[in-house]
């Protein structure tokens, strides 16, 4: 709840700070908590943290009878659903790369941000769950790598060249970490992370930049997420 603070009693403290998988699981549990009920359609993203959200939901589903969405749920040995059958979710949870003042998000750290978008779009309310690393008064300030757009294959050079010439900064293509070829997404598709030089307007960018041709989507959610709930250092759960 807003301003609410849930104090933890856990001992992972390291030199008195909470380390950051704690901090995940903190607000994870607190959010799964506070908004998800019984008998709820409830759509998931993917991330370290939204793991903590899937076993606390877990533990719900064995109590209560909760529906959710996405393969995670799958290693958890619960009902799978999916957007033909459940077009319309009463709550998505999902993490975030970093997260603004005015809860704009920078997602796709991971690769996956097209998929987890229309997740979000499809829920009634998108709760967002993070530790305190994410948490940045503006976009750029905690997350250094960009905002990841992505791209069909054949367009990433012409994208790439229309967001710098367009908005600045570079957008590069993201590599596997092998080095053997570019990443490819849960679609098929590449991915650019674009550098940006200085703060914008995030609703124009995001527009513009998925008017480009080629552009699949990009790692900008903008006036979705209608609550934010971050772990602390100090074992309380701020939300915003
Ligand atoms: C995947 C995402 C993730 O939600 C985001 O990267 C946060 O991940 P984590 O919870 O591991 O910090 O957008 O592409």
């Amino acid at each position: 709840l807003p301003g609410k603070k849930h104090v933890c009693s856990s001992s992972k403290r390291h030199h008195g700070t909470l380390m950051a998988e704690e901090a995940k699981k903190l607000a994870a549990y607190a959010a799964v908590d506070n908004h998800i009920q019984n008998n709820q359609v409830v759509g998931v993203g993917s991330g370290s943290t939204i793991v903590y959200a899937v076993d606390r939901l877990a533990e719900r589903v064995r109590q209560e009878k909760l529906n959710i969405a996405r393969q995670l749920i799958l290693q958890h040995g619960l009902p799978l659903s999916d957007l033909d059958r459940h077009p319309e979710l009463d709550v998505a949870i999902d993490g975030a790369d970093e997260v603004d003042a005015a809860l704009t998000l920078i997602k796709g750290g991971g690769g996956c941000l097209t998929q987890e978008k229309i997740v979000a779009g499809c829920a009634k309310h998108f709760i967002v769950i993070a530790d305190y690393r994410k948490d940045s008064k503006a976009l750029g300030q905690q997350w250094k790598k960009g905002v990841p757009v992505e791209v069909i294959p054949m367009a990433y050079v012409p994208v790439s060249r229309a967001i710098a010439r367009r908005f600045g900064g570079e957008a590069v293509l993201r590599m596997a970490v092998s080095k053997a070829g570019p990443v490819v997404t849960d679609n098929n598709n590449f991915i650019l992370d674009w550098k940006f030089e200085h703060a914008q307007n995030w609703k124009e960018v995001n527009t513009a930049i998925k008017m480009i041709p080629g552009v699949v989507e990009t790692g900008l959610f903008v006036g979705m997420a209608e609550r934010v709930y971050f772990g602390m250092e100090d074992g309380s759960v701020k939300t915003r």
